[in-house]
């Protein structure tokens, strides 16, 4: 977060670990509109964090866990572009929140995810039900899901994913916390 922006940088976590992802996609098309808006952003890309998985109890203190703690309990607003899977966000998103849950307390949190299908529409819910009742997170009651056709190799090429993604970048700024 940069002390010379007059708006605090809003987080983007680009939660897969696919080479070839499409929620990246989704994170690399907020970054860009909020760019253009003039708006800081820390883009957080979990495939450069190889975390240890959560054992509740040594990971704790892993220094690439504090290192990026720190670095989410800065922010106050994050989008998180999750892969769905098995019905629910990956894995390693739900690994990340369980090694920093409390540097999410209280924030802005929205979400950009990519699935395979129509069915797993819900599925951000359990996640998002987590941050609300474990850490007091406020929840953008918008979210964008996109399925494999609103993709090309280059990015986004459903115009309604697109237009969501402005509204949801939109929604981040306004909500007052
Ligand atoms: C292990 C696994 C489980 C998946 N489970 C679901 C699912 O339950 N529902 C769904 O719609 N898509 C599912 N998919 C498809 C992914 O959501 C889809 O490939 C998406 O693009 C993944 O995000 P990413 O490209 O950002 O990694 C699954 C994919 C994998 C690899």
């Amino acid at each position: 977060m940069s002390e010379s922006s007059p708006v605090p940088a809003i987080g983007i976590l680009s939660a897969s670990l696919s080479p070839t992802s499409r929620s990246r996609l989704l994170a690399e098309a907020a970054r860009a509109e909020l760019a253009a808006q003039g708006i800081e952003t820390d883009f957080i890309d979990l495939r450069e964090h190889a975390l240890p998985p959560c054992d509740g109890a040594t990971a704790y203190g892993d220094p690439r866990v504090l290192a990026l703690k720190a670095r989410i309990e800065k922010l106050d607003r994050l989008l998180v572009a999750a892969p769905i899977y098995n019905y629910d966000v990956n894995a390693a998103l739900k690994n990340l929140l369980e090694l920093t849950g409390q540097a999410w307390r209280g924030k802005l949190i929205g979400f950009l995810c990519a699935a395979g299908g129509a069915g797993s529409y819900m599925a951000v819910m359990t996640f998002a039900n987590s941050l609300m009742l474990d850490f007091r997170c406020w929840i953008a009651p918008r979210f964008v899901y996109a399925q494999p056709d609103a993709f090309d190799a280059a990015g986004i090429i459903n115009p309604t994913v697109r237009s969501r993604v402005q509204e949801l970048c939109g929604v981040m700024q306004r909500v007052r916390l």
